[in-house]
């Protein structure tokens, strides 16, 4: 074992996009587990756009990463030492941990990640840690779609958007995702089976989304906010439904952020707009697990993972989320499992 634990420390808050100073990279001595502990060895890291709501102070759903302190994480990692009794040296564990090479876990918040059975161990943590359950039961339990409804999503070629198009064909639903380059629709449409793109950079948006729709949205899967959300609100069915699973369009924002528009349809068209955080959802992660890792091992669901090496390059790479510069799940590796 080496001798020195890198870590991240979140020393500013971000004002604006993530800059070089938010964090530090520091070497520290690797923790000793106390009873009921064990240290665990990073081998990957979840690069997620909460990491900058946790980073700010703005109003979110569990506290944010108090100034100092480690920078918080999606982790995946194998146990090297344990005074737990339920966990063994080599055992592989995920859950919420930090950004450092060297870190102590208890069962309230990292858990064994078991047989992941056909699916590879990286696209088991890819796949259901955070993003698959998220596209699962936003979509499912919020969208509730139904055959021959129309679903359109947002940030379609992203970790979570691109998992709630295929389930939307799954399902026989119209699936439209809108991206911010050509090479994002081209893959979302001819690879994942979307039945149309827009790339919201280059074309007029509430144009193609309405060509795109002739028979209305019945479903926007929202993971933007913003204008996209204001030009799916002006195309919505009667009794449509939104489930709202982001913002990251304004998560840098540093003024108020003006609401929709098309706010009035909600009302004209009866619509349910529905927040929700899949954390919530932790109970019913077996649920999801299996339908992912069946449609996965059925070819019905392509998932694409961008992994970067190195734990010092997490702060450049997480920047990359807010750039659009990532397809699919973006991740850190640091040590091979
Ligand atoms: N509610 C929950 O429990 C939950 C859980 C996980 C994730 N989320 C949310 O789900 C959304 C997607 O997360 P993810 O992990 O799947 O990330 P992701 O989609 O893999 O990456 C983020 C993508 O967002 C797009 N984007 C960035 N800035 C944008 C802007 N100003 N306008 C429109 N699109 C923009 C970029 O793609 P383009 O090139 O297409 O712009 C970027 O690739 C985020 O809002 C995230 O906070 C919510």
């Amino acid at each position: 074992m080496s001798e020195v634990n890198r870590i991240w420390r979140l020393r500013k808050r971000p004002v604006g996009d993530i800059t070089d100073d938010v964090l530090s990279f520091e070497e520290e001595s690797i923790p000793e587990p106390s009873d009921g502990e064990f240290l665990f060895r990073l081998n990957y890291l979840s690069l997620d756009p909460t990491n900058r709501i946790w980073m700010s102070e703005m109003d979110q759903y569990m506290p944010p990463v108090d100034l100092d302190a480690p920078m918080r994480g999606v982790v995946c990692g194998t146990v090297v030492k344990s005074r737990h009794p339920n966990y063994n040296e080599g055992q592989i564990v995920s859950g919420l941990g930090v950004w450092a090479d060297y870190q102590l876990g208890t069962p309230e918040t990292v858990n064994p990640m078991g047989d992941t059975g056909p699916v590879s161990v990286v696209d088991a943590f890819s796949t259901f840690a955070v993003v698959g359950p998220t596209a699962y039961f936003g979509l499912l339990d919020f969208g509730e779609p139904k055959e021959g409804e129309t679903v359109v999503v947002s940030a379609a070629a992203g970790a979570v958007g691109s998992i709630v198009g295929q389930i939307a064909k799954i399902r026989g639903c119209r699936a439209v995702g809108l991206a911010g380059t050509n090479e994002k629709c081209t893959w979302i449409k001819d690879e994942l089976g979307f039945d149309a793109a827009i790339n919201y950079q280059t074309e007029d948006v509430p144009a193609a989304l309405a060509a795109a729709c002739p028979d209305g949205i019945d479903v926007y899967f929202d993971n933007v906010g913003g204008a996209i959300l204001d030009a799916c609100l002006k195309l919505m069915n009667f009794k449509g439904r939104i489930p709202t699973c982001g913002l990251i369009s304004q998560y840098n924002a540093t003024e108020p952020v003006p609401g929709p528009y098309n706010y009035g349809m909600i009302v004209m068209q009866r619509l349910r707009v529905e927040g929700f955080i899949v954390l919530d959802f932790a109970e019913r992660y077996p649920e999801a697990i299996a339908a992912l890792g069946q449609w996965m091992a059925e070819g019905k669901i392509k998932v694409r993972t961008e992994i970067v090496d190195g734990l010092e390059n997490a702060l450049r790479t997480v920047k990359k989320l807010f750039t659009g510069a990532n397809m699919g799940k973006l991740m850190i590796h640091v040590k091979n499992i």
